[in-house]
């Protein structure tokens, strides 16, 4: 594994960071007051590139590596999380999923408005009683012969609303278990779709999170992905992809309360120092420092695997894993480090705090990322 990036990999990077610098940053605390989804935003990183960063030009993509992708991520998560998730699923399930498996009808169909933004996506797999538990969906496809009719309800989607493509799983052959299961492209506008409420969260409040009911929705037999029976394996592999998006934006929370906290505790004074110069502090900042480090190397050495074909499941689970706990850990010492002023929006640290406590659920909990390390280390 080569250290150095590629000019075109610092290139994006920089990118990035300025874009999030100049411009997510200048609005985040009003669209995290008022959970406004940040329409805007979506579009400059859609002109950017960054909503179909891994997709081949061909289908509209920016034909970037997966190493970019996370110097990408990272910038846009120190600024702001919610543009990171939409970013992410977009990105890392949805193109991924359809570039890897899907035909090349459903990708000239499809990938292309996702790759250049024009739509969004979404990934519905959660269910309100299979959440971790993700083999036992509820969600019926009925195969009714040259359609399948879909019944059921899906929890907590990213981008419910503002997508225009979902991938759906559901169960098509409750008998066979996951091997009965399916995944499709759905229209969102497909008659028989509606929305629950939008959920009032804790943190990344600006992207929209809704549960999505399914009433009799008739989806072409040509929308299911891959062979009858593949969906609970397509979601599986998807994940592996989108586990990597979501370990680069912890990573991203954990370094932008690093860099803040620095700044901070050189400039705030306290016993006629300023509190860099308490030792209390400097530890906490080595501490930080080692973890983001540790994190990131865990995300790019992912990435490296994916982009040179090598298997990946288990180094984006202990990408996530870890970089969401530490991204929990860091933004915590972030808000002590500040203080009182940590504990108000202004100084963005207590924001940080509570999207990186979803970056531990979301995408498989930290406990499911271990039970995914843990079963790849006794099956070895
Ligand atoms: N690749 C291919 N196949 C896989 C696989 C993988 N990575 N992982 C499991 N499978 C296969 C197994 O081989 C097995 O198939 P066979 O029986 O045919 O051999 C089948 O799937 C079932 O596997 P397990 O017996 O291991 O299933 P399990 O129920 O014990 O555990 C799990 C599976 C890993 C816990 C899984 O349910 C899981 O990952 N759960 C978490 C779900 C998740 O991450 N949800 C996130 C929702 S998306 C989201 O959050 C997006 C967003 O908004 C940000």
């Amino acid at each position: 594994m080569n250290f150095d990036f590629t000019e075109e990999q610092l290139m994006i990077r920089d990118a990035a960071r300025d874009f999030a610098q100049r411009e997510l940053l200048q609005d985040v605390i009003e669209r995290d007051n008022n959970a406004i989804f940040p329409t805007k935003h979506v579009k400059t990183m859609a002109e950017l590139g960054f909503l179909g960063m891994m997709v081949d030009p061909k289908y509209g993509g920016a034909g970037m590596d997966s190493i970019s992708y996370v110097l990408a991520m990272e910038e846009i998560s120190k600024a702001d999380a919610s543009a990171a998730v939409i970013m992410s699923v977009n990105n890392s399930l949805v193109c991924y999923g359809i570039s890897k498996y899907c035909n090349d009808a459903q990708k000239e169909k499809y990938l292309a408005p996702l790759a250049t933004g024009e739509k969004i996506g979404a990934f519905l797999l959660s269910e309100p009683e299979a959440g971790s538990d993700a083999t036992h969906q509820h969600t019926t496809a009925e195969d009714k012969g040259d359609y399948y009719l879909v019944n059921g309800t899906k929890n907590w989607i990213t981008s419910a609303n503002s997508a225009s493509i979902y991938i759906v799983i559901a169960q098509t052959h409750p008998d066979k278990k996951h091997r009965g299961i399916n995944a499709f492209l759905i229209e969102k506008d497909t008659p028989g779709i509606s929305l629950g409420q939008h959920e009032d969260k804790m943190g990344m409040r600006s992207s929209d999170t809704h549960s999505v009911m399914f009433t009799d929705v008739k989806i072409p037999k040509e929308n299911r992905i891959g062979e009858d029976g593949f969906g609970f394996k397509f979601a599986m592999k998807v994940l592996e992809a989108g586990r990597i998006g979501i370990a680069a934006q912890a990573l991203g929370l954990a370094s932008g309360a690093m860099e803040r906290s620095i700044q901070y505790s050189k400039e705030r004074k306290a016993f006629g120092t300023e509190i860099a110069n308490h030792q209390s502090i400097a530890f906490k900042l080595a501490d930080m420092a080692v973890k983001v480090e540790n994190a990131r190397n865990l995300c790019l050495k992912a990435a490296w695997l994916k982009d040179n074909g090598k298997p990946f499941a288990l180094a984006s689970s202990m990408a996530k894993q870890y970089a969401a706990d530490i991204a929990m850990e860091v933004t915590t010492e972030a808000v002590q480090i500040h203080g009182g002023y940590g504990y108000v929006k202004e100084y963005h640290v207590e924001r940080l705090m509570r999207e990186a406590k979803l970056t531990q659920i979301y995408e498989g909990t930290s406990e499911i990322q271990k039970i995914v390390i843990s079963r790849t280390l006794l099956r070895d």
